[in-house]
């Protein structure tokens, strides 16, 4: 949550900042702002609002200088509006601070700074302007400054700041929360996403834990924690802006949902040997516990009853803001399995390093190359999937299950097999896809309030994922629940009407939840079947392609993505930027 973005070089820097700033809105559009310095000067502009809305307003990229700092907000601390915006400063507004992260002390802190300083704003960020201030007075450098600052917080931080002081460099540090340098030549960018800067140069440093660059025209210069200067090697990301642009879809989540059978195929191309070492550590584990959030946790769901089922592993699935609590059975004979896209998830990062602390061996399938989950787990699974932009995760989720596929087979020792089988799923995914039935479906329920989603085995974890979707999205609430569970008192909530979304395929389960659906259907409810086959007790029919059963998952989540996507769309919402959420939560 929230986006950063500094660019310093022999250009005017605000357009370029604005440019990458609105590649990163995934991540934050409560408000925006940028500071620039010019002949010594801090200039700055902010405003409550989406990136696009507020430079229509304030024009942020006319602010002069060849240095700029740029943010885009999630709110935590303090309401969205333009007092709270970022860029925040010391009394004298002499330094600008942007600020990705949370402050967990700032309380404590503001209270013991309040007396000496005027604070403007109700942000956490606001006491690091105030305790850079105080050490920059007492004769710091800005980075010493910065340095000695963060010594005092507690909680993430991914900070970033200017001064009119020392109006020359672009100073930033980071702790859980990413920060990446990119190197172009006698530019410089310093930015939460690599993605944000790809066009003008691919060459980048990540910044680890509790170091500092400091970037001017001669170069960037990297300092430890204890202020040493330090050597750090750039290595080169492959991604491509172009891959993360709509490519004429209204919305990046349809294109993200569309472009899965092509998404699959590249997440199917792995190193085998990799995976086979993967599977046998997951074997020789006298415990798996596999850790997510979200929507890569439903694929945690769906992991564990593959393994159970194709190899006779079980598995434990901790959500991974629950992880602290079950630490106590963690140990050196555990094997945690964290699944992260963005692999900066705070709930996530804070689980893996508690149990690495207990000796847990720790592997990642992460989609976003070099985050912050890559470099402090033991190895880890590339989905390959290209960027995904949309906040709702769509194509993410179908790489990461096939991932766990492989890893399936893989254990009972038919990797090869497998993956032929999954080629064979990626060409039928979109089989029997009906488009503009689905749209037809959504603009009846478009009104309805209440969505129930059920399924057993295998499928369940796509029952979950369907009403994810749909709330987050549409806003209609949705529940989901093993079908076999209704009767222990969901069943009351059915009335003549309510949308019940069924995935009943001609699989194992096929009959017990049929059963179920008639339990909703003898108390009025509207049944939406997907299955591969026809039912007369289904009001409307989501037809999916027939499959060997345990593939049912991998081609029953496309239908229950668009549904979600054309419902949202019925209900005038915007399916990219779903109100109070953000693509990568690096906030606990
Ligand atoms: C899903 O649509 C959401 N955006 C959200 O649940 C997401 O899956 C969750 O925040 C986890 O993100 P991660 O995979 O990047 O860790």
């Amino acid at each position: 949550m929230c986006g950063i973005v500094g660019f310093i070089g022999d250009e005017p820097a605000a357009p370029v900042v604005l440019k990458a700033l609105i590649k990163l809105e995934y991540r934050g559009y409560d408000s925006a702002g940028m500071v620039s310095i010019c002949d010594g000067k801090i200039h700055f502009r902010k405003d409550a609002g989406k990136i696009t809305d507020v430079q229509r307003k304030h024009r942020l990229d006319r602010l002069p200088g060849k240095i700029a700092v740029g943010h885009v907000r999630w709110a935590t601390h303090g309401r969205a509006d333009r007092i709270n915006a970022h860029p925040h400063f010391d009394c004298k507004k002499q330094i600008a601070v942007v600020h990705n992260g949370i402050i967990e002390n700032y309380q404590e802190l503001r209270a013991a700074l309040v007396g000496k300083h005027r604070f403007a704003s109700e942000v956490d960020t606001e006491v690091i302007c105030h305790l850079i201030e105080d050490y920059m007075e007492a004769g710091a450098s800005l980075e010493k400054a910065l340095l000695k600052a963060v010594g005092e917080l507690r909680g993430s931080y991914a900070l970033v700041v200017v001064s009119s002081r020392e109006p020359e460099k672009i100073v930033a540090t980071s702790k859980d929360s990413p920060l990446i340098v990119g190197l172009d030549d006698g530019k410089y960018f310093v930015a939460s996403d690599a993605l944000s800067f790809l066009d003008r140069t691919n060459e980048v440093v990540f910044l680890e834990e509790g170091e500092l660059v400091s970037l001017t025209r001669d170069g960037a210069f990297f300092l430890n924690r204890e202020g040493e200067e330090i050597r750090k090697k750039s290595q080169r990301v492959d991604w491509q802006w172009e891959e993360a642009s709509k490519k004429g879809y209204d919305f990046f989540m349809l294109k993200e949902i569309l472009e899965q059978p092509e998404a699959m195929r590249r997440a199917l191309i792995q190193d085998r040997k990799l995976i086979m070492e993967f599977a046998k550590e997951i074997w020789e584990a006298r415990r798996v516990v596999i850790t997510a959030c979200g929507t890569s946790r439903h694929v945690a769901l769906l992991a564990s009853y593959l393994f159970s089922r194709l190899a006779g592993k079980l598995c434990d699935v901790v959500t991974a803001s629950e992880f602290q609590y079950f630490c106590d059975s963690i140990a050196e004979d555990t094997l945690v399995i964290a699944i992260s896209q963005s692999g900066e998830t705070a709930d996530v990062i804070e689980g893996v390093k508690r149990a690495k602390a207990k000796g847990a061996r720790v592997f990642s399938i992460i989609n976003v190359v070099g985050s912050l989950l890559t470099r402090i787990s033991d190895r880890a699974i590339y989905l390959n999937c290209g960027p995904e932009i949309g906040v709702a995760a769509t194509k993410s989720f179908l790489c990461q299950l096939v991932i766990f596929y492989m890893l399936a087979f893989a254990l009972m020792g038919k990797l090869e097999e497998g993956i032929e089988k999954l080629e064979q799923v990626a060409r039928q995914i979109g089989d029997n896809l009906n488009d503009e039935k689905l749209k037809k479906l959504a603009r009846r329920m478009k009104n309805k309030n209440n969505f129930y989603y059920m399924a057993r085995g295998l499928n369940l974890a796509i029952a979950a994922e369907g009403a994810l979707k749909l709330k987050e999205i549409s806003y209609i609430h949705a529940e989901c629940m093993p079908a076999g569970e209704l009767k222990h008192g969901t069943l009351a909530l059915i009335e003549e009407g309510t949308p019940v979304v069924a995935i009943c395929p001609k699989d194992d389960t096929f009959y017990e939840t049929l059963n179920n659906v008639m339990e909703i259907k003898a108390r009025g409810g509207f049944v939406i079947g997907v299955s591969d086959e026809n039912n007369e007790v289904y009001d409307h029919w989501i037809k999916i392609p027939k499959m060997e059963e345990i593939f049912y998952p991998l081609v029953a989540i496309m239908p229950l993505q668009l549904l979600a996507y054309h419902l949202a769309a019925a209900r005038g919402k915007d399916p990219d930027r779903p109100r109070h959420l953000a693509k990568s939560v690096t906030v606990k």
